[in-house]
């Protein structure tokens, strides 16, 4: 098999698997992910088939639906790769990939460190800011029944990784808790640029939401 139909039979698979995913992780987020990841990966001197193959799979088991099991998607993706008969030290590569893309609270090291990752890294984090990145925190939010807002619950910024998993909370303070500190935490020059703009945009729409909370125009 090329490397081109390993691609086409991986969208395949992806699509089948996330038929019934929730709407912000769902085939359409992968297809951003890919996207942003191709783009990216033009300004940088990668293995774009890492590239391509790691975001194409970076969410195919996510610990959030899988009862916070973090082992189910690396194992998925190194089943189906191998049935492609890809390269040992590609699939490889790609699971430490998988293993290391998530945001699971600021506090927690990273073990592994590759410009592939980094690329596919930034890719979902650009997916999580900026208009898509609000509709689908609050689309996450309606799915673990949270509330949108509320005063009283401050957002907390210095959250376990386990906390931030069993995290309850309404979904504005995800804006504090996560996606505003992503522009800061991009890896590559044409994602950090990308975030700035998506940044203020989200800046500007926490302003109009707490203005229309407290009754103004
Ligand atoms: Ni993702």
């Amino acid at each position: 098999m090329n490397k081109t139909e390993v691609i086409q039979n991986t969208v395949e698979f992806v699509k089948k698997t996330l038929a019934d995913a929730e709407g912000g992780h769902d085939w359409f987020h992968i297809q951003r992910v890919y996207n942003n990841a191709k783009l990216i990966a033009k300004g940088e001197n990668a293995d774009l088939f890492v590239v391509e193959l790691g975001a194409l799979l970076h969410d195919i088991a996510d610990y959030k639906f899988h009862n916070g099991d973090e082992s189910k998607g690396p194992k998925m993706a190194s089943e189906f790769l191998r049935t492609q008969n890809v390269p040992e030290e590609v699939t490889e590569h790609v699971i430490k990939i998988i293993e290391n893309v998530s945001f699971k609270g600021g506090n927690e090291g990273q073990s592994f460190n590759s410009i592939e990752l980094e690329i596919v890294q930034d890719a979902d984090r650009l997916d999580a800011i900026g208009a898509i990145g609000i509709a689908r925190t609050f689309n996450y939010g309606g799915f673990k029944g949270r509330a949108l807002y509320d005063p009283k619950i401050k957002p907390n910024l210095k959250m376990t990784k386990e906390e931030y998993k069993a995290s309850t909370a309404p979904t504005i303070n995800h804006f504090y808790e996560k996606l505003l500190l992503l522009k800061d935490l991009m890896n590559t020059k044409t994602a950090s640029e990308i975030a700035k703009k998506r940044h203020i945009f989200m800046e500007q729409y926490l302003e109009q939401f707490y203005k229309e909370w407290e009754g103004q125009t």
